[in-house]
């Protein structure tokens, strides 16, 4: 299958990347293990039931080369008393198949407290297992490949954080879950893109200002800033995945598919927000979509997405141009069963920064739940963000 861009563009083609052993740095494999991951009928009896779930969306040719992998992963689990956290960016094959939790990142956050396995594997990016490896500092937290990065936790350091308190000594400080712990030790509490607003409104009454700073995502800040009286300073960072979406985009879409209904996450352009009929995390994308059943339907977010929703909501046709993330999609099947195996890379968050960044991450899920994911309301005018 081929990804297009949202400009059309081939970005790639499906079985790159999803194919086991791409962009695997595991080390040196271990041929003799590996030879036993045949695709028998022992294998087919064990995944036949997984394979009737993707169906849909990964091809009869594809699946004797994943088939062993999954079984292999799930016999392993077993074995190791092990978890595996799965964000909704992760290809189907992983999501679906091996996936034991799965939600945004603010339900992994929540789960990765209340987990009760000693292994945690974070099938997802660096800073879901560091946040994973905070809540639960006595277990051992697993990410199969350790260059799974964001942009956006590239963007700022806990010494940026540190000189920004020290200029607003006054204003609290908001960091976004896609952050290093040395940021979130830094900051006063955190948030996801299910909560931002609920968390900025929070801190601006805790604090007794009018102001919150929110960090490291302009575009996330500008979102909430439409949607709050509060002000708003920010930080120069953004998603790589969702900068490069337009306006004109939306129109392009809404022109070469009538009645389309197009869906974005806050890390997108205002004028995206504002031109699309929905936005909000990945698990209020996903909600929306369950709920509302539309006969069209785009999801202008990472890849994985519309695979993992179309599973779930058969007869809703999906409109595929979307832009992969290069750091979700370093984790593999391949190197999920190598974690399991090899017990690696072990995630170590050092107890002084950990202990800090707790306090904010834990501030976040004392707030009350709410019944559905935060909606943001596209109709809301933009207003004034400034730059730290
Ligand atoms: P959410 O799943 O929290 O919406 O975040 C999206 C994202 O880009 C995570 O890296
Ligand atoms: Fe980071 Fe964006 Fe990739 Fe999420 S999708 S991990 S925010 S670069």
């Amino acid at each position: 299958m081929l990804i297009l861009s949202i400009k059309g563009e081939i970005v790639m083609d499906r079985m790159d990347w999803t194919r086991p052993n791409w962009h695997c740095d595991s080390g040196p494999a271990d041929t003799s293990a590996d030879a036993a991951l045949v695709y028998d009928d022992d294998v087919k009896a064990e995944t036949d039931h997984l394979y009737e779930r993707v169906k849909d969306v990964i091809l009869p040719d594809e699946w004797p080369v994943y088939a062993p992998l999954i079984a292999a992963i799930n016999r392993l689990k077993k074995e190791r008393g092990a978890i595996i956290l799965a964000h909704n960016y992760m290809t189907p094959e992983i999501f679906n198949c091996v996936g034991d939790l799965s939600g945004d990142s603010l339900a992994l956050a929540r789960m990765a407290a209340d987990v009760e396995e000693d292994i945690i594997v974070q099938a997802g990016v660096h800073f879901m297992a560091e946040t994973a490896k905070i809540m639960c500092p006595d277990k051992t937290v697993l990410i199969p490949d350790m260059r799974a990065g964001c942009s956006l936790a590239e963007s700022i350091t806990g010494e940026d954080v540190a000189a920004i308190k020290a200029k607003y000594p006054d204003y609290p400080i908001v960091t976004y879950v896609n952050t290093s712990a040395a940021v979130k030790a830094e900051a006063d509490v955190c948030c996801t893109s299910g909560n931002a607003v609920q968390v900025v409104e929070w801190a601006a009454k805790e604090w007794g200002t009018d102001t919150v700073i929110l960090i490291p995502d302009e575009f996330l800040a500008r979102n909430v800033a439409a949607n709050t009286d509060i002000r708003i300073l920010t930080w120069k960072g953004a998603c790589e995945v969702h900068e490069r979406f337009t306006a004109e985009d939306v129109e392009a879409l809404r022109e070469g598919h009538p009645g389309v209904v197009v869906l974005t996450h806050p890390e997108s352009p205002v004028d995206v927000v504002r031109a699309a009929d929905y936005a909000g995390s990945t698990a209020g994308m996903a909600a929306w979509v369950k709920n509302n059943r539309p006969a069209k339907v785009v999801l202008l977010t990472e890849c994985s997405m519309s695979d993992n929703v179309a599973i779930e909501n058969p007869g809703v046709k999906f409109v595929r141009p979307c832009n992969l993330c290069p750091h979700m999609k370093r984790i593999t099947l391949q190197n999920i069963y190598d974690a399991l195996r090899y017990n690696r890379h072990e995630v170590e968050v050092d107890e002084t920064t950990a202990a800090r960044a707790r306090i904010s991450i834990q501030r976040m899920l004392d707030l009350p739940k709410p019944d559905s994911p935060a909606q943001f309301d596209k109709d809301r005018a933009p207003v004034e963000v400034e730059l730290v």
